[in-house]
């Protein structure tokens, strides 16, 4: 107890010396605030004058003074504030710019002073500005687009150009300032001005819009790694493609022409256009990829016009490779009795003989087709000399499958251990896209099941499903009956 008693004295005695403390120090800042007398006026201005330079009042005067007087000056020449920045060329008044360059002269004779001379100076320079933009744009009008029909005094000193305006009417002109004689063919489509119908651009052949559309530009993400089993068919497909193409030199020397196209047939679902996308992946050449569907239109003639625009548009290219998906779409056999629309696919599909035949060879267009009823093209187009080759797609063999197996599955996450030759040997007759389906619904069954991994197990039951159930819709036996 006494312990206790003790220690609550010791923080009494403590607490009243702090506020003893406190005080004291308080009555300290009182009385040194007392002592401190009020800033006398030196101090007030010595201060005022702190951080200032020796002449800034000067400067500052002086400045205002300059600032005044071009105001003045602005104020006799009579620009307005918007003169001096960049304004819109929507806003230029030069009518009235003129006027106020007039005026200035007269109220400023030259060289009365020197800053009015640079006043007017830039005054004029701007204005000749001025006068070059509105010039520049009386120059970009819109050209003309027509036909030069004939060169006279071709690869002499001044040649003449004769020239179709469709619907205006026929003219003899020069070249304009910007275009040398050697850009100029005859029949060549050209662009001229409205004053004098000079040449001023050479244009590119028209081209439908819609043809030149279906060039593929991005290259497929295809490989011949992609491609399982085929192994005879890329081979043969390179050779037509790529051979004639990398070294033309070799057939030259053996005399021989190469093939100019190839025909893919085979069931559906076995790699026909995908082995074309591969192609068209390796190449460096100008993919044209055509959907036979696609020629077919509505008026009479469009279809053999796209044809040929088509085959135009391949030739003004270095190399190019035109394959037609789904020819059987145009290409089917010319028939006796046709309604008005069969008649105009078979022109449709005539204009392709016909451009086949008349190309060169040993030029750089390969021609590509793909079906699977080759049995109902026209002969005529199939013939030796038009496609010379015809590269059937079969289903794939066991070692093909386990292949394809592979590759569809090689994007899933597998088991380890799934015996791929297993599964392979479990779906005879299927094809590709049969196998690639397979794989899908084996995945499907992994998700149903909460699975982060596909077994062995989902895969039997994915060919169960496709192959043993699915065994209704399989096309494979309707394309059998046919071919
Ligand atoms: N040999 C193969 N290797 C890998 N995948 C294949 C193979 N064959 C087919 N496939 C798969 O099947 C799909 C369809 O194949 P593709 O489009 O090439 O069929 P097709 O032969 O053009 O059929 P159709 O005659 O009906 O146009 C492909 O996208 C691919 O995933
Ligand atoms: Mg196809």
């Amino acid at each position: 107890m006494s312990n206790e008693q003790k220690k609550e004295e010791n923080t009494e005695i403590k607490e009243k010396d702090d506020k003893k403390n406190k005080k004291e120090q308080e009555k300290k800042d009182e009385d040194a605030l007392a002592t401190q007398s009020a800033l006398n006026e030196e101090e007030i201005r010595l201060m005022k004058a702190y951080s200032l330079g020796p002449y800034d009042d000067d400067i500052k005067t002086l400045e205002k003074g300059v600032k005044t007087r071009i105001e003045e000056i602005e104020k006799a020449m009579g620009i307005k504030e918007s003169d001096r920045g960049l304004a819109p060329p929507s806003m230029w008044d030069l009518n009235g710019d003129k006027m106020a360059l007039q005026q200035v002269q007269h109220v400023f004779p030259k060289h009365t002073s020197n800053l009015h001379s640079v006043y007017i100076q830039r005054f004029k320079k701007k204005k000749k500005n001025n006068n070059n933009n509105i010039k520049k744009k009386n120059t970009e009008q819109p050209l003309l687009v027509a036909r030069c029909t004939k060169i006279i005094n071709e690869g002499t000193q001044n040649p003449q150009y004769m020239i179709t305006i469709r619907d205006i009417a026929k003219y003899v002109v020069d070249l304009g300032e910007n275009i040398a004689p050697a850009d100029i063919e005859e029949a060549m489509r050209v662009g001229v001005d409205h004053n004098k119908y000079k040449i001023q651009i050479p244009l590119p052949p028209k081209i439908d819009p819609s043809v030149t559309m279906m060039t593929v530009e991005e290259k497929p993400d295809i490989t011949y790694d992609d491609v399982g089993g085929c192994k005879e068919q890329i081979q043969q497909l390179r050779e037509v493609v790529e051979l004639p193409l990398l070294y033309p030199k070799r057939f030259v020397q053996l005399g021989i022409d190469p093939p100019k196209g190839v025909l893919l047939y085979g069931p559906p679902g076995t790699g026909k256009t995908l082995c074309a996308r591969a192609v068209a992946n390796r190449t460096d050449a100008t993919f044209i990829r055509v959907i036979g569907s696609e020629l077919v239109q509505k008026y009479v003639g469009e279809g053999a016009r796209m044809v040929r625009e088509l085959f135009q548009m391949a030739r003004s290219k270095k190399a190019a490779i035109i394959f037609f998906d789904e020819i059987d779409a145009i290409g089917g056999a010319r028939v006796e009795e046709g309604g008005f629309g069969d008649n105009e696919v078979q022109r449709t599909m005539l204009e392709i003989v016909n451009q086949l035949d008349g190309f060169d060879a040993r030029g750089n267009i390969k021609v590509l087709m793909a079906t699977n009823r080759p049995d109902t093209l026209d002969p005529a187009l199939v013939r030796p000399g038009r496609l010379d080759r015809r590269i059937e797609f079969g289903l794939p063999d066991l070692e093909g499958r386990a292949k394809i197996f592979k590759i569809h599955a090689g994007k899933m996450n597998c088991d380890r251990k799934i015996r791929w030759d297993l599964l392979a040997r479990l779906c005879p007759n299927a094809t590709g896209a049969e196998i690639r389906s397979v794989c899908t619904e084996a995945g499907m069954f992994a998700i149903r099941a909460r699975k982060k991994m596909v077994t062995e197990k989902n895969f039997l039951d994915g060919i169960n499903k496709v192959i043993k159930e699915y065994k209704k819709f399989s096309s494979t036996p309707k394309y059998m009956v046919y071919n």
